[in-house]
């Protein structure tokens, strides 16, 4: 079935159609943009809630089934694995692009010279964005706070939690790609809430006795693999020689557990089975054993440990050969009342984990993910800088991409216009979610903002009078707003680019 793709009157159908479907699904997180910005209630098919004022968790669970509608949700996913906070603002602004996008095309300006104008546009608006960055100096840098703070919503224990995980983690960590402070952050539906250097383990020890124990300085023993003998072939058992191997190999891994205490081995994570021999070993001799722990914390296991993964096999070489695949940590304890495992004080990378609490599943989880978003948001300052938050900054790069516009010759200047025009949305959105009038303020914080030259203007949206968002601390990361740009910049082009949607045969969707 083909639509839209005829000249005349549906020439812009396939176009208005997609943008339609665009507006319904920004319409459903825009509301929830900035300080008075609403929650969203969730409803899944068996009545189950879910409450939150998170633009990538709505994007994600709602039902979307239109196409274009689907490629707008992609740039929340984007901007929530890429920097994990902004997702609302990145959706807003892709929404603005396309119907900045839209009016143009249907004034008369072709697409493409609005496709070029609109990517031009976006480029030079975050090359900009860059330019006004402020570095953050350190994590003591009072700015940095400030980012928490805003990120989370003005929750200050949130905010002061994820501030001291960063300080557990250190610059040097923070600025390393593989890290992910937002990791950090765990929830448990108990009112406690609190930030220790480690890592929690959600995983019971397979020995009840093992619940009330503590360990000092215990080595730490990764196994990829089943920390039972090697297995015989079944044919092999049947001959003579096979069994007595297999006596053999019962043998070896017997001598293969003594090893473990005499290296002073108090924690042995396999990520396989264990079997009942070893089991009873281990907790005869006090050693805590988690078996199938997944890889990612097996992972953690060994970069904040230390200790190097092994297979069974490797069992087999003597114990000064074994020492240094082991890790080590300080202590080693069961948490009965969070019913988890904690581990400090690794000898390999710092860790540090954010437990928040609350008294209900669905507060919990709202809580969690603030707390991720304020982690997020940390560590991008922390490695890009900061700017002026509350949609001040974007005024200020709208006017001068406005001033680059009037030198563009050609049609592709109605593209940058859309840019323009879509990069006063996030101020305006926030104006119309406190109750204000968006057009009138915005022209307002246009006005201050030229007559005193400075991108630091935008509403208080408990009073609609002008502000000084930095003198107040409202302050976003660099990186959250040049990449929701970018991002929203991509999908906007890619949208307003159909021309004509054709329905593929099923099993062709490559
Ligand atoms: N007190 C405040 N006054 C003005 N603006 C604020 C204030 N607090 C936060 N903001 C602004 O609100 C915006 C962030 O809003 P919000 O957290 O709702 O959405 P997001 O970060 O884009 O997406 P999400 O958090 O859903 O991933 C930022 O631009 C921030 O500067
Ligand atoms: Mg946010």
């Amino acid at each position: 079935m083909k639509q839209g793709n005829g000249e005349g009157e549906d020439r812009y159908a396939t176009l208005l159609n997609n943008a339609g479907a665009i507006r319904a699904i920004c319409s459903a997180v825009e509301g929830t943009l900035g300080p008075k910005g609403l929650d969203t209630m969730l409803v899944g098919p068996n009545g189950e809630v879910l409450v939150t004022n998170d633009g990538a968790t709505i994007l994600e669970r709602m039902d979307v089934t239109h196409p274009a509608a689907r490629m707008l949700v992609q740039v929340a996913k984007s901007q929530q694995q890429r920097v994990g906070d902004g997702t609302t603002t990145a959706t807003v602004l892709a929404g603005a692009l396309v119907a900045e996008g839209v009016a143009q095309v249907t004034r008369g300006v072709p697409v493409s010279k609005v496709v070029s104008g609109l990517q031009d546009g976006v480029q030079l608006a975050a090359e900009l964005l860059q330019s006004r960055s402020r570095a953050i100096e350190g994590l003591r840098d009072p700015r940095l706070y400030r980012v928490a703070y805003v990120a989370a919503r003005e929750d200050r224990q949130l905010a002061e939690l994820v501030m001291a995980a960063a300080e557990r983690l250190g610059v040097e960590t923070l600025r390393d790609e593989s890290c992910r402070l937002a990791d950090a952050v765990s929830a448990h539906d108990k009112p406690v809430s609190e930030v220790w250097s480690g890592l929690l383990l959600r995983h019971k020890p397979i020995h009840t006795q093992m619940l009330s124990l503590e360990l000092q300085q215990p080595r730490v023993l990764v196994l990829h693999d089943a920390l039972e003998p090697e297995k015989q072939d079944e044919e092999a058992m049947m001959t003579e020689a096979g069994f007595h191997r297999y006596l053999q190999l019962k043998e070896e891994f017997k001598a293969n557990l003594d090893k473990l205490p005499r290296l002073g081995i108090g924690f042995v994570a396999v990520d396989r089975g264990v079997d009942q021999e070893a089991e009873q070993f281990c907790a005869d001799h006090g050693i805590v054993v988690l078996q199938r722990v997944p890889k990612r914390d097996l992972q953690r296991i060994c970069e904040h440990t230390g200790a190097r993964p092994i297979r069974r096999g490797v069992l087999k070489k003597a114990p000064a050969e074994l020492a240094p695949y082991l890790g080590g940590c300080e202590t080693l304890a069961y948490d009965a009342r969070i019913e988890q495992l904690r581990l400090t004080g690794g000898a390999g990378a710092p860790a540090a984990t954010v437990l928040v609490g609350g008294s209900t599943a669905e507060v919990v989880g709202e809580r969690a993910r603030i707390a991720r978003d304020a982690a997020s948001a940390v560590q991008a300052a922390v490695r890009g800088g900061y700017l002026p938050g509350g949609g001040a900054v974007e005024i200020a790069v709208a006017h001068e991409l406005d001033r680059y516009r009037e030198t563009v010759k050609g049609m592709e200047a109605f593209g940058v216009a859309a840019v323009v025009q879509a990069l006063h949305k996030p101020l305006a959105q926030m104006v119309l979610n406190a109750g204000f009038n968006p057009l009138e303020q915005v022209e307002q914080v246009r006005a201050a903002q030229l007559a005193e030259q400075t991108d630091r203007i935008a509403v208080d949206c408990d009073t609609g009078r002008l502000m000084d968002v930095l003198e107040r601390g409202i302050v976003d990361p660099t990186q959250v707003k040049v990449h929701a740009l970018l991002a929203a910049g991509e999908v906007a082009a890619a949208v307003l680019r159909i021309h004509t949607v054709i329905k593929m045969r099923s099993g062709e969707d490559g």
